[in-house]
């Protein structure tokens, strides 16, 4: 990937392990001291630089500081939900110098496909649980809206930078690569022909009350002007700073994951291809973690994930049919669960 990626000659090694680049994501701590390039991402990459409380961390007079003194001693504020998404993101969506772009990607890198609530899920326990029952629905939402964000930045700085524009993993990636026999035809949200976003930090930001369109829109085309795009992404990054910003935590309540379950049942539409389906899924994947499952509804979101699964051994989406995930989603109930089933959360 290195070799390909840096365009190497034969006689020249590739050196992964001593390429910045890399190393900001995959060893962070490793730039600066070397001898912790083994431990990839570490505690610290997390956690912040422990020079200044690896030795106090422990003790009374560190418990009394707040977060925004623990902060200034280079401690991050994990405690924080956006804080902590923001702090994922730069790794897991990007920002500016920190980038997986078409080229890496070209060269083998797996795209990033980040959605916060999901991989919460799957990052190893290494806390006391204190998390309230309807946790998975609002690190869902405030997942994607942070990634969004995140994802703007990134663009806002892409388009600006006139030398490197057009920046193509900035687009959909299926309006290049071939698209797949029986998908959607054509898709509903795009012209046949035209480009559009790539959709996996957009897809469904509509439900939680920010409109992806304007940048969607901006992307139509390779010709586009580049000052046009960057603008639309700084007006939509705005945007979305200041729907988190107003976010109240109590919000995301069990009520709201009822209501953005039954609305995501009538999101027809905007399943165009595996990016908006497998958001999609996710989604109502949180939903069901917060409502309490049943048995017949995780069997049909079973189905649903099954479709799309990557083949084994791959790091991309194999192919992949909206109208069989679409005839299977009909099968969804969410109803309420028997009182044992719920009971049991
Ligand atoms: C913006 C941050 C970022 C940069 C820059 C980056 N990577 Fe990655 N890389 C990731 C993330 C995040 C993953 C894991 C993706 C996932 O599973 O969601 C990953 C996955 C990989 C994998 C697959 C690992 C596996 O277990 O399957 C390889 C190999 C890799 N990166 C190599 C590189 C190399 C080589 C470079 C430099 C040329 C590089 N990366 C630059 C973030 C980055
Ligand atoms: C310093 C960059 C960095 C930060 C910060 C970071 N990650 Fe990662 N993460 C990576 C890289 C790189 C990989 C891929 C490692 C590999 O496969 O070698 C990864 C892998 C993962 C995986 C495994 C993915 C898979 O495909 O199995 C999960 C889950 C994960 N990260 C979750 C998180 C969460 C949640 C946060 C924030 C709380 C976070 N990470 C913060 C860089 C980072
Ligand atoms: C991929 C990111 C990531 C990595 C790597 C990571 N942590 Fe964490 N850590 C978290 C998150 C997220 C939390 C949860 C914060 C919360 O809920 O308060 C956490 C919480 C903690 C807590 C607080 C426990 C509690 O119950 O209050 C400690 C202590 C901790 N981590 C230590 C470590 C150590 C030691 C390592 C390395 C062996 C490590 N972490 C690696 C993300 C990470
Ligand atoms: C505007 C058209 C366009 C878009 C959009 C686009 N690509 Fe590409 N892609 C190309 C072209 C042309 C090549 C071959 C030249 C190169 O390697 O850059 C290519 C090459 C690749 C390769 C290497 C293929 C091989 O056989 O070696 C991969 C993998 C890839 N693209 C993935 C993606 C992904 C993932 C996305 C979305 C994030 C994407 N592309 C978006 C045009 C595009």
């Amino acid at each position: 990937m290195e070799r390909l990626y840096r365009k190497l000659p034969p006689d020249v090694e590739a050196a992964a392990h001593n390429d910045v680049l890399c190393l900001k994501c995959h060893a962070p701590l490793g730039i600066h001291q070397p001898e912790l390039k083994n431990d990839a991402v570490g505690c610290e990459a997390c956690h912040g630089s422990s020079e200044q409380w690896r030795t106090t961390h422990y003790l009374n007079d560190w418990k009394l500081l707040d977060a925004a003194g623990k902060a200034q001693r280079g401690m991050c504020n994990t405690k924080d939900l956006v804080g902590r998404v923001e702090m994922c993101a730069k790794c897991h969506v990007g920002a500016p110098g920190m980038e997986v772009d078409h080229d890496l990607i070209a060269a083998g890198h797996p795209r990033l496909f980040f959605d916060y609530a999901a991989y919460h899920e799957i990052l190893p326990r290494h806390w006391k649980e204190r998390e309230e029952a309807s946790f998975p629905a609002k690190a869902w939402a405030v997942g994607r809206l942070t990634a969004a964000h995140a994802a703007m930045e990134l663009l806002h700085h892409r388009a600006h930078d006139a030398s490197r524009w057009p920046e193509l993993s900035e687009f959909n990636c299926y309006s290049c690569h071939r698209r797949l026999p029986n998908e959607v035809s054509p898709p509903t949200n795009r012209t046949l022909g035209a480009l559009g976003a790539n959709e996996w930090n957009l897809a469904l930001i509509d439900v939680l009350g920010v409109d992806p369109a304007p940048v969607n829109q901006a992307l139509q085309g390779l010709a586009s002007p580049a000052p046009k795009i960057a603008a639309a992404a700084g007006q939509l990054r705005d945007e979305l700073a200041n729907k988190i910003r107003t976010l109240s935590p109590q919000q995301f309540d069990r009520a709201w994951a009822k209501e953005l379950a039954a609305k995501l049942m009538t999101k027809n539409d905007a399943i165009t291809d595996w990016d908006t389906a497998a958001q999609h899924y996710l989604a109502l994947s949180a939903m069901d973690r917060t409502l309490g499952s049943s048995k017949q509804r995780r069997a049909t979101l079973n189905s649903l994930r099954d479709m799309l699964r990557f083949a084994p051994g791959k790091n991309s989406p194999g192919p992949f049919h909206p109208n069989q995930y679409l005839e299977t989603l009909r099968q969804l109930s969410w109803e309420e669960p028997s009182a044992r089933t719920e009971g049991s959360r």
